[in-house]
């Protein structure tokens, strides 16, 4: 392998730059060039191509999104622009690829490995945690970081009117940014597409914590909860039902996904760089960079996309508890 080749693709993540800063140093360090491709596949298939000195990626451990950009292809998916693809590696004689993107990334990197028997590597970046062979991925506890401050500052206007937040966070279909934020703010019910509270269940906690003394309640509500209600009717819900309660809506949206950095995001992404590019140079192909138990491994790539992760049982019950 002389040169490698490295995209950003899916949703962006805290992290992502970090994780190319260390491609890059990475390929540098055992002499090999290393071509970074813009917009994920849409670069891919437009030959939007630029070499990558270790000098040039100074400075971007700390930023957010991602330098290389980021999109989410249609094109990929027909053979045709899969071909095209091809076509500019084969031309810019990149011999392997880095893609740092979540399962759909993965996807599109597998059909692609079938097709020309190209060799791949997976790097996790997402905030949702949904990858299968990993503890973390890039951007979650960046993430995590951002809702629990915000969510502090929401309890402090919600405690001065006495009022219930519902705050909706982001993760496409799973419940990790939910409970986990939910939990580090001290939020006073969790709900989680893991879980199905009830809406019954839902209105006895709150009365609960009413109940109790407390000044003010936050309800952190997964996207993807399937408690058959949104956030805005949950509000409208709580209100028909409970007069005691003042009720505000709260979707965090995008912010989620913006900001610098964490250090734990960026030593990880360093880790998975590195161990990205040297897979690739032992002439492995199809494998996902995860970490687990604090050890950097490798999972079959087909197994990270088809494998589901699970919500974290034993934090679940500390978060039981804690609402006490
Ligand atoms: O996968 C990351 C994520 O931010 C999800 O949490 C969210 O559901 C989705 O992407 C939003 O996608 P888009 O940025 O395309 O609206």
């Amino acid at each position: 392998i002389k040169i490698i080749g490295v995209l950003t693709s899916g949703g962006d993540s805290p992290g992502m730059n970090a994780a190319i800063r260390s491609v890059v140093r990475t390929c540098a360090y055992h002499e090999i060039e290393c071509i970074g491709i813009y917009r994920g596949f849409e670069g891919l298939i437009e030959g939007d191509f630029k070499s990558l000195s270790a000098r040039s990626v100074n400075h971007i451990i700390n930023k957010g999104g991602t330098m290389l950009k980021s999109a989410r292809s249609k094109e990929f998916r027909t053979d045709a622009g899969q071909q095209k693809a091809h076509d500019n590696l084969v031309n810019a004689g990149i011999d392997a690829l880095v893609i740092i993107g979540g399962d759909g990334s993965f996807t599109g990197g597998l059909v692609f490995n079938k097709a020309f028997n190209f060799p791949i590597i997976g790097i996790p970046g997402t905030i949702d945690n949904d990858i299968f062979g990993t503890n973390f991925t890039l951007g979650f506890d960046t993430a995590l970081n951002t809702v629990v401050e915000v969510i502090d500052k929401i309890r402090d206007t919600a405690s001065s009117h006495k009022r219930l937040f519902f705050v909706e966070v982001m993760g496409r279909d799973v419940g990790h940014i939910a409970l986990n934020a939910g939990v580090g703010a001290g939020a006073e019910e969790i709900l989680i597409p893991e879980e199905d509270l009830g809406l019954d269940r839902l209105l006895e906690s709150l009365r609960r914590s009413k109940k109790s003394g407390k000044s003010s309640s936050i309800v952190v509500v997964a996207e993807g909860d399937k408690i058959g209600k949104n956030v805005f009717e949950l509000k409208d819900y709580v209100e028909e039902n409970m007069e005691e309660y003042e009720v505000r809506v709260s979707v965090l949206g995008h912010m989620q996904r913006g900001g610098s950095p964490s250090c734990f995001d960026r030593v990880l992404a360093s880790r998975m760089g590195v161990k990205a590019v040297e897979t690739l140079l032992e002439g492995k192909t199809n494998f996902m960079v995860g970490i687990l138990d604090n050890k950097i491994t490798l999972t079959p790539l087909e197994k990270a996309v088809k494998g589901k992760t699970e919500i974290n049982k034993e934090l679940l019950r500390v978060s039981d508890i804690m609402t006490t």
